[in-house]
């Protein structure tokens, strides 16, 4: 172990480093303050390792993104999204029984207890799907209390994923005031989703292998991103000891914001803002560029890909593939290719290396396949899960891990005595 050296005033602190795989280096700041009372300051934690992590690797600048080692490019070309949760979760792809065992759970544990399609029933009919699948997701923990059992984990693991398309599927069923219908296990995953989606009583439903595979692929993208906003919520949540089921209903929670999972409900929106308005990239790219305007390219830039987004790119070309195999000819795709050009060539994007990211062809993929806009953020959610399971799964078994707390810098008054109301 190396260390660093901190000087300040006339004092030398030396700090431990830690060394990662990657040959990525940590200065470990933790007993800083024990030493000297001072702490480290790092607004939206842009360069804070809150853990150790061997999950998922990432290297923006390179625009590397691997689960477990493997590649993101040939994961998307080779993987089941449920040898991806498998992977997250256990550390290594499965060999077939293991296979057949992990598919069998996620198969088995697809119905919903029936009290709770009463919870369905008391939300307005305009309630946004991540509402209902956030407080969905955190109401498992009273039908399942061993949540927090050691034991139990792999089970309640299971039990989510298996759960989670349900209560997505449920939720859009209810938006649009049509009957549940029940999961299919003769089904892929991604086929059973699809099914309880789109299937009526009336009518024969088949499962186009399309959409199947394309849903596949957007939820294996999805998978994991290693300390974005909502997983480190998820990990902040669990710990404090909350359950699993809580846990990951927070992170559902941090995913909704636009600045997050949300982006991609927002990407439509302001694609079709351009249609509608005619076109006229520029003048849109003119107005992300203004400071005194709020308004933002979505689905452009990221936190840590600082020369492109692996997945975009992946996206990039699928959108092309999926929208002819399904016969869709969607302006949007023309308008955000043309959006990219524009913006890729102009000096301010440039500069400060903003890209598109994942959510930016996603959500036309997802038109395509006739998934409302409202429900995008879900399907994101539903690509996340595996991810944030693995993270609180490792988290609880890391003996470093201790109740997250970070601490903060006080900027308000100094110590001032009461003033009674009368004198105010
Ligand atoms: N349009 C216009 N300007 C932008 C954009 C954008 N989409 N993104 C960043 N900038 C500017 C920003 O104004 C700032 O400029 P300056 O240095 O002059 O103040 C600079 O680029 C750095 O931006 P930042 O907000 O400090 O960067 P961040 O790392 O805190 O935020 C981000 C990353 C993804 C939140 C941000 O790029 C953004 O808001 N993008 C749009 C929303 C979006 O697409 N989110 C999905 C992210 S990918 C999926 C996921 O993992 O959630």
């Amino acid at each position: 172990m190396g260390s660093a050296k901190l000087t300040l005033d006339d004092r030398e602190y030396e700090l431990p480093t830690v060394v990662g795989t990657e040959d990525e280096v940590g200065i470990d700041i933790s007993r800083l303050r024990g030493q000297s009372r001072l702490i480290t300051l790092d607004n939206g934690y842009a360069n804070t390792g809150s853990c150790q992590s061997s999950i998922t690797f990432i290297d923006g600048e390179r625009g590397i993104l691997r689960y477990r080692g493997y590649p993101i490019e040939q994961i998307a070309e080779h993987a089941s999204f449920s040898e991806v949760c498998y992977l997250l979760l256990e550390g290594d792809l499965p060999d077939q029984a293991e296979k057949e065992r992990f598919d069998h759970e996620l198969t088995y544990h697809s119905m919903l207890h029936e009290d709770m399609k009463k919870f369905f029933e008391g939300y307005p009919p305009t309630a946004h799907p991540m509402v209902i699948l956030s407080s969905m997701v955190a109401s498992l923990s009273s039908y399942y209390p061993s949540a927090n059992k050691e034991d139990k984990l792999r089970l309640n693991m299971s039990r989510l994923l298996a759960k989670a398309i349900t209560i997505a599927a449920f939720s859009y069923k209810k938006s649009i005031g049509q009957p549940f219908m029940y999961p299919q296990n003769r089904l892929s995953y991604t086929g059973r989703f699809l099914d309880m989606m789109f299937s009526v009583p009336a009518e024969e439903y088949t499962v186009n292998p399309v959409l199947e595979d394309a849903l596949n692929l957007l939820l294996i993208l999805h998978a994991d991103h290693e300390q974005n906003c909502s997983t480190s919520t998820v990990r902040m949540v669990g710990s404090s000891g909350a359950n699993l089921y809580a846990s990951i209903a927070a992170g559902i929670c941090a995913l909704w914001g636009p600045l997050h999972g949300g982006a991609n409900q927002k990407v439509i929106e302001q694609l079709s803002m351009i249609h509608e308005a005619g076109g006229g990239y520029r003048k849109f790219v003119d107005k992300a560029k203004d400071k005194n305007d709020d308004f933002r390219l979505m689905g452009f830039g990221h936190r840590v890909y600082k020369n492109f987004d692996p997945r975009a790119r992946i996206l990039k070309k699928a959108a092309d593939a999926v929208l002819e195999d399904l016969g869709v000819d969607d302006p949007l795709l023309e308008i955000a290719k043309n959006l990219e050009q524009v913006a890729l060539e102009d000096e301010y994007f440039v500069e400060r290396r903003l890209y598109p990211n994942v959510d930016f062809y996603s959500g036309i993929i997802y038109s395509a396949m006739g998934i409302p806009t409202n429900m995008f953020t879900v399907m994101f959610a539903l690509g996340r899960l595996p991810g944030w399971l693995a993270h609180w799964k490792e988290m609880r078994s890391d003996r470093a891990t201790r109740i997250n707390r970070p601490r903060q810098i006080y900027t308000g008054a100094t110590e001032r005595s009461w003033v009674p109301l009368a004198d105010r």
